[in-house]
């Protein structure tokens, strides 16, 4: 039994239009979700609004894939945490390899729109991972350190605390090749203990740190049998209904 908050995540990327978003959310709800896992959906910009009113009175909560971090200004084609929350976001991934690869963003970008996220409530999960290539080069460790701690960086243990973190290798997503639980298990090992140098032990044992890339129902559970590994975050296999209800109820002995 995990101790740790279990999160089960679901990140759409640029799937979905509002009336999809809308009937997943119906059918999951329809199917009865595991009582001892937290859902989140992060769906597109355009089905925020619609997707939150719809998971209204579930245990099911909405959020975003990005954000800027200032409230508002002439950024073009941007959206502020202020706007998000207005149109029913609980929480926001923030630091998507995607956002940094595809993108440009930075690591001192990610941590000033974690701390826009945190003043205004919203919940961050911050994603951090090494490409192949660092893996490779035996660099993982130093890669995750340093983006750890810019991304938190001037972040209060209080504010931690309402951080969930996700660790996705960059090699892992979207190529169907996962990193072996015990890949994944050491390096979460890795994360919870430099947090612990950071904020101290108590902090980093409350965090949940989600395990992210080619998740798929087949191997979730071995995943969540890891002990620091405390939830999961899905691409591909979020967008069906089934795919996902089968991942929330990993453990058929959580049913009810
Ligand atoms: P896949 O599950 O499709 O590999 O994507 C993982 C991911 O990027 C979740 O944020």
């Amino acid at each position: 039994m995990k101790t740790r908050e279990v999160v089960i995540a679901g990140n759409w990327k640029m799937y979905k239009t509002i009336e999809e978003a809308q009937s997943f959310i119906y059918e999951l709800m329809a199917m009865g979700t595991n009582p001892t896992s937290s859902i989140y959906i992060a769906v597109p910009f355009t089905a925020l609004s619609a997707a939150s009113t719809a998971a209204k009175g579930s245990s099911i909560r909405v959020g975003a894939q990005n954000m800027h971090d200032a409230t508002e200004g002439a950024y073009t084609g941007e959206i502020s945490g202020k706007m998000l929350l207005d149109a029913g976001a609980q929480f926001v991934i923030l630091g998507h390899s995607e956002r940094r690869h595809l993108f440009g963003e930075t690591n001192e970008f990610i941590n000033r729109k974690v701390k826009a996220a945190l003043k205004l409530g919203i919940r961050p999960i911050l994603c951090i991972g090494e490409t192949l290539q660092e893996r490779e080069e035996n660099k993982t460790e130093n890669v995750l350190q340093n983006q750890l701690e810019s991304c938190l960086s001037g972040i209060s243990e209080n504010e931690l605390r309402k951080i969930l973190i996700a660790y996705e290798p960059v090699w892992a997503i979207g190529t169907g090749r996962t990193a072996s639980s015990e890949q994944a298990e050491e390096m979460h090992r890795f994360c919870r203990g430099l947090l612990s140098s950071k904020w101290g032990g108590e902090a980093a044992e409350s965090i949940s740190i989600l395990y992210g890339g080619s998740v798929k129902p087949e191997n979730t559970r071995a995943l969540m049998e890891q002990k620091n590994i405390d939830g999961v975050l899905v691409g591909g296999a979020s967008l069906t209904v089934d795919s996902f209800n089968k991942i929330i109820n990993y453990q058929p002995i959580n049913r009810y």
